[in-house]
C-alpha cells in the first residue's frame, strides 16, 4: 500500500495530531501529514504543525461560530487537494463536515470522538458520560458519514470512570487512549487490510 497522505483538521490543542506525528516519526505509521488546517487562528495545533515543519494554515469560517459554511468547505477541499491529501483526519475539529467534503474524499474522512459511540455523540462527551453515571467511558475512531458521529467504527478503547473523577480527570485519561487509538486506526487504513460490510469494519 502507498503511504497515507494526510490532511489534518483541528480546532484546539492538537494533541491527537501530535500522536500521529509521533507515530510517523517513530516508524509506527506509514504516513505523511501534507497539511494542517485550523478554524481558530491561534489554535495550538497550528503551532505544533509549525514546530514539525508541516505546512499549515487558518481556515476562515467566519462569520459562523460552529457551522462549516459551503464556501469554507470548498476552500478546505481545494487546499487539501492542492496539498496532495488522500485521507482527511478530523482531530478535534469542532464543526460538522458536510457532503461536499465527503464526496471529495469518499470513505477517506476519519474522526476521533471522546466516547464509546453510539453513546454520547456531540460535544463534551466525557461530561455527558459522567453526568449519566456511566462506569465506562472511552474513545471511538470512525469513518465519517452524513450523520453526526455515526459512521462505521474502526477502533474503540474503554476507560474506567473512577469514583472521584471530574470532567477534567476523565477527559485526561480518555486522551491517553485517544493517542493510542488514532495511530492504530490509521495503521489499519494504511495497511489496506480492512473492508466495510454495512456498519462493520472487518479488519485483517
Ligand atoms: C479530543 O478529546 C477529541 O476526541 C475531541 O476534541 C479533543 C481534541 O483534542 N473531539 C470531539 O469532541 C469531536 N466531537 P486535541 O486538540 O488535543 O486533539
Amino acid at each position: 500500500m502507498a503511504k497515507l497522505q494526510l490532511g489534518v483538521l483541528g480546532s484546539g490543542s492538537g494533541s491527537n495530531m501530535q500522536s500521529i506525528v509521533d507515530a510517523i516519526e517513530a516508524g509506527r505509521l506509514d504516513a505523511e501529514i501534507k497539511v494542517v488546517l485550523a478554524d481558530v487562528p491561534d489554535a495550538k495545533i497550528l503551532e505544533r504543525a509549525r514546530r514539525h515543519g508541516i505546512p499549515c494554515q487558518f481556515l476562515d469560517c467566519s462569520p459562523w461560530k460552529t457551522k462549516l459554511a459551503d464556501a469554507a468547505e470548498l476552500d478546505c477541499i481545494r487546499i487539501l487537494r492542492e496539498a496532495g491529501v488522500d485521507t482527511v483526519v478530523l482531530a478535534g475539529f469542532m464543526r460538522i463536515v458536510k457532503s461536499a467534503l465527503l464526496e471529495a474524499y469518499p470513505g477517506r474522512v476519519i474522526n476521533i470522538h471522546p466516547a464509546l459511540l453510539p453513546a454520547f455523540p456531540g460535544i463534551r462527551s466525557w461530561q455527558q458520560a459522567l453526568d449519566y453515571g456511566c462506569k465506562l467511558a472511552g474513545v471511538t475512531v470512525h469513518f465519517v458519514d452524513a450523520g453526526t458521529d455515526s459512521g462505521p467504527i474502526i477502533v474503540q478503547k474503554a476507560v474506567e470512570v473512577r469514583e472521584d473523577d471530574t470532567p477534567e480527570t476523565l477527559h485526561a485519561r480518555i486522551q491517553v487512549q485517544e493517542h493510542l487509538a488514532y495511530p492504530e486506526a490509521l495503521s489499519i487504513i494504511a495497511s489496506g487490510r480492512y473492508r466495510i460490510e454495512g456498519r462493520r469494519v472487518r479488519i485483517g
